[in-house]
């Protein structure tokens, strides 16, 4: 999902030197790969520096991979219109403080920026309820660097903080002989979104402290955000290197969603009692907490150690003692580095250090695809369970078309972990999640896509036993998005069915073949009916492959079912010289006859006829059935002008809303639904080159090392993982075992596949041009523009050599990458 915007500043890079002998995975890393990460990438919008607005909303704070703390700092975002701060970061925003828990690259609506504290060094003038009388400005740039990132306050403190997966350390300084506070509003979370209805809000809220003030602990409770989350305790855990030489802890009226300023509210009440409760535990209306905490007048640097858990303030406390055995940042910085280089960096690695860009985009690139989904294993505050516990998918929509793919391929662990989590839900909840943050499923763009990320994972390998997947339960978790109709949320988007989880569309799905335009006089059909059918193609796709060796029975069900877009293909719909088109239908299987493919409706949104993505692009979006596709679309030739015509600038005349991007060609950079497009040239024979041609055109268009450098939300890395695909030369089919070849942009890559084996990418005349001359595969002279997943895995993991020139070469002129869902209906309409 794309949506409005994120942050900047200059990036300053530390590089620090690090010692490889405790790192486990790749084998003789010597090198600490940080160095090429700068979290900043991603934070400002493409023709807005400076500025958040239409930027890719990464979290630039501390975080280790999956890590459930993202502390960071949290800023104003003042004008909604254009800005939104969902990872809580804006470069020209006000820091309103620091918080631990945090998104990264989200569209849709803010969510969470709780466990607070904001260092002043005043209180003239302060109301500790109204965040706008105590923000502060930044006076100097920003620094992050993996596991650590500081932070210059207008009035004098420099903030400096790490993290570990549940906890972190933050260090104040200020010039000696300044007040130093330390202000704690429990009630403090990430602004609201101008989305009204999916905005969060702080219910209740308790906090208590030790005799000394040295150390505090509680709970927040919060409710709304995307996923429209119901009031959950988020618990906190505190402590300072120095006892305060005075506390007070404060109540004041509940002011959500109000401003806090008006005279209407009553100013704060503080006390010297040692415990403030915002009211009844289930009261949702509750007082606003918090505590001040004054330091003495000597205190030049003061630390502070944070927990957070969503089972108790114990917990949170005893994930300060486990984690953080130290007051001092730098073994914490040093921690982080090493796990992010041994689970992520490690797992890519080049000699070919000639273009300091380059690197600087992998790397960070790949940082940025595992801050989410967040590794809440033994954090379930739900149900017991001996499964891991993953959070934070925002969304699958998002990340399914090619990053869990990419987990699969090289962390297969993590991914099957992320698919024993997805079923856990299922197993609990009935459905599995298509998005859910708060440990609350909502809300579903299109189809029911852990099927995909289920399915894809199962055709890889992850069927394995030694990956403790329960596939028996993962595919009845697929099966009930197949045939149990979700009950319907009403949501103000769209109030034709849910879009909480499963498939909310499923009665037309299951009677029509097809999603069916709404119709508000007959009372039939549902918003999306376009993106929602190819969707629900692909999910039933998805279950016809994992049915196959698990429900042999299902399969010719859900392979037939899959084919289901051919009931909404206007064989005789033109637009833009082109015939054949994805068009709305009602019921009666009528068409709208003001129906353009280049129009969704009005905003691509919930209740449009195609989401985030105009009907041109959703027309592409088989890629188990290319055959049949092509086929329709008039034939290789035709479907080969096609494709061209999806890169021409100014063709984009109608507006994609919110999956808004960049650019004026159909095909959006920005946003999923075009993801795979520039590829499909594989799919004709000899045209392979102009997939590689599309690719790096669109890299080096859209993306950079820079501020600015992801063309729209990075939407919890999906972007990122496009990108890397393109840098490492391969792109996979999501639920086949297929890999399209592109071509490489280093002369030598060594990826760390399937757990312990080693896949070889090399390349040779990279200097002379990106077009593929030749390739060889595991040795093998090769014609096909595709490997299989056994092909980079076998034995010891594979090897492709590319033989690189500036020749447009046929030279794929062997087997198309396959059609496995191939079926003609043999409709006409
Ligand atoms: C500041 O306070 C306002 C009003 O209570 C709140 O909506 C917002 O989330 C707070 N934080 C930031 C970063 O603006
Ligand atoms: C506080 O009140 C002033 C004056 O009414 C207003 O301009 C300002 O926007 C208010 N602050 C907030 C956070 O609403
Ligand atoms: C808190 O204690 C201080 C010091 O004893 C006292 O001056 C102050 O009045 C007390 N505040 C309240 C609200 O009781
Ligand atoms: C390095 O790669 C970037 C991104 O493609 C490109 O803009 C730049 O020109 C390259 N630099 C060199 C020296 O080739
Ligand atoms: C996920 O978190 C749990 C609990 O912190 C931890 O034991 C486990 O190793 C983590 N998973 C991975 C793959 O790192
Ligand atoms: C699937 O479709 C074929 C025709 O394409 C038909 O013969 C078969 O009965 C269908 N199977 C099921 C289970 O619907
Ligand atoms: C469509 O065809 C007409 C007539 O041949 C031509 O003038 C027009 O440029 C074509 N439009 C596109 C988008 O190719
Ligand atoms: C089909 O349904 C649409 C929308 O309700 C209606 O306008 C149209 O007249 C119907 N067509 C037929 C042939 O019934
Ligand atoms: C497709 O284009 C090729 C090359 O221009 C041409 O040789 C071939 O005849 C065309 N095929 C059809 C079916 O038009
Ligand atoms: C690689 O991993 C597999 C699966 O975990 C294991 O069976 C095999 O022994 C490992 N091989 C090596 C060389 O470590
Ligand atoms: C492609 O390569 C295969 C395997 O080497 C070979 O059998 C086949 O003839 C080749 N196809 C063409 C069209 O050259
Ligand atoms: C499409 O147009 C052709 C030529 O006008 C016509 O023969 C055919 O019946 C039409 N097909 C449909 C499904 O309307």
């Amino acid at each position: 999902m794309t949506n409005l915007a994120a942050a900047s500043f200059l990036c300053i890079l530390s590089f620090h030197l690090f010692a490889s002998s405790s790192l486990v995975g790749a084998a003789s890393l010597s090198e600490d790969l940080t160095e090429y990460v700068n979290p900043f990438i991603g934070t400002e919008g493409q023709g807005n520096p400076g500025s958040a607005a239409g930027g890719g909303n990464v979290f630039p704070g501390a975080a280790l991979p999956f890590g459930v703390v993202k502390f960071g700092i949290d800023t104003t975002a003042f004008d909604w219109t254009n800005v939104d701060a969902n990872a809580g970061y804006t470069p020209d925003g006000l820091v309103t403080g620091l918080s631990m828990l945090h998104e990264s690259g989200t569209g849709g609506a803010p969510t969470y920026g709780f466990v607070h504290q904001m260092p002043l060094t005043s209180l003239e003038n302060v109301n500790v309820l109204d965040n706008f009388t105590y923000m502060q400005e930044r006076v100097e740039p920003d620094v992050a660097t993996v596991g650590y990132c500081k932070t210059v306050l207008a009035n004098g403190v420099t903030a400096e903080l790490t993290a570990t997966a549940h906890a972190g350390i933050v260090q104040y300084s200020v010039t000696s002989g300044q007040e130093l506070h330390i202000l704690v509003d429990v009630s403090h979370m990430l602004p609201s979104s101008g989305e009204a209805q999916h905005s969060q809000f702080y219910s209740n809220g308790f906090l208590e402290r030790s005799p000394d003030g040295s150390q505090y602990s509680g709970y927040g409770v919060y409710r709304g955000g995307f996923s429209d989350r119901p009031n959950a305790p988020v618990y906190f855990c505190a402590e300072f290197d120095t006892a305060p030489v005075k506390v007070q802890l404060f109540s004041g009226q509940y002011t959500d969603p109000y401003w806090p300023n008006s005279t209407y509210f009553r100013p704060p009440t503080f006390t010297n009692a040692t415990s403030i409760s915002g009211g009844q535990k289930y009261y949702g209306y509750a007082k606003r907490v918090g505590g001040l905490f004054t330091f003495p007048s000597i205190t030049s640097s003061l630390k502070s150690r944070l927990g957070v858990s969503f089972i108790s303030s114990d917990t949170a406390c005893q994930y300060i003692s486990t984690e953080l055995p130290t007051w001092n940042l730098e073994p914490i910085i040093a921690a982080a580095k090493t796990e992010w280089n041994s689970e992520v960096l490690s797992k890519v690695i080049t000699t070919d250090k000639s273009n300091a860009t380059l690197l600087e985009m992998l790397y960070s690139g790949l940082y940025k695809m595992h801050l989410m989904p967040s590794n809440r294993t033994g954090e379930n505050p739900n149900w017991d369970t001996d499964e891991p516990t993953y959070d934070d998918f925002y969304t699958l929509w998002d990340t399914f078309r090619c990053l869990n793919s990419y987990l699969v391929l090289t962390a297969p662990r993590r991914a099957a972990d992320i698919v024993r989590g997805l079923i856990d839900v299922w197993r609990n909840e009935i459905f599995m999640p298509d998005a859910r943050s708060g440990n609350y499923n909502g809300r579903v763009q299109g189809g029911s896509n852990a099927d995909n990320v289920l399915a894809d994972a199962y055709i890889k390998g992850l069927s394995a036993p030694e990956f403790n997947i329960n596939w028996e339960d993962g595919y009845a978790a697929m099966k009930t998005n197949a045939e149990l109709v979700p009950y319907n949320t009403f949501d103000a988007g769209d109030p034709t069915g849910s879009v909480k989880e499963g498939r909310g569309a499923l009665p037309d799905w299951l009677s029509l073949g097809f999603v069916s335009l709404y119709d508000s006089m007959a009372g039939t059909g549902f918003g999306r009916s376009i993106s929602r059918t190819v969707e629900y193609g692909l999910n039933d796709f998805a279950l016809s492959q994992v049915a196959k060796d698990l429900a042999p029975q299902d399969y010719a069900k859900y392979f037939n079912r899959s084919a289901g877009w051919q009931h909404i293909w206007q064989h005789n719909l033109t637009s833009l010289n082109l015939t054949g088109f994805l068009a709305p239908l009602y019921a009666n299987g009528t068409r709208d006859p003001t129906y353009s493919p280049l129009n969704c409706g009005v905003w691509c949104s919930w209740s449009d006829v195609t989401y985030e993505g105009l009907p041109w692009e959703y027309s592409w979006t088989i890629p188990y059935d290319m055959a049949t596709l092509i086929s329709f679309m008039g034939g290789p030739n035709t479907t080969e002008a096609r494709l061209d015509a999806m890169f021409i600038p100014g063709l984009q005349d109608g507006s994609v809303g919110a999956g808004n991007g960049v650019g004026t060609a159909i095909f959006n950079p920005g946003n999923e639904p075009s993801f795979g497009t520039p590829f499909l040239y594989n799919y004709l024979q000899g045209k392979q080159w102009k997939s590689v041609m599309r690719g790096r055109d669109i890299v080096k268009e859209y993306y950079s090392n820079g501020r600015d450098g992801v063309p729209g939300n990075s939407d919890a890395g999906a972007l990122e993982s496009w990108m890397v695909w393109n840098l490492i030369g391969i792109y996979p089919v999501v639920t086949q075992p297929v890999y399209l070849l592109l071509s490489p942009w280093f002369s030598d890559l060594t990826l760390s596949v399937a757990g312990n084996k080693t896949l070889k990418i090399t390349t040779e005349g990279l200097d002379v041009g990106p077009y593929v001359q030749s390739i060889t595969v595991n040795g093998q002279s090769w014609n096909k523009s595709w490997v299989t997943h056994e092909d980079l895995i076998s034995g010891d993991g594979g090897s492709i050599h590319f033989v690189l020139g500036s020749a447009q070469t046929e030279w794929d002129v062997g087997d198309l990458p396959p059609s496995p869902g191939h079926l003609d209906l043999g409709i006409r309409n």
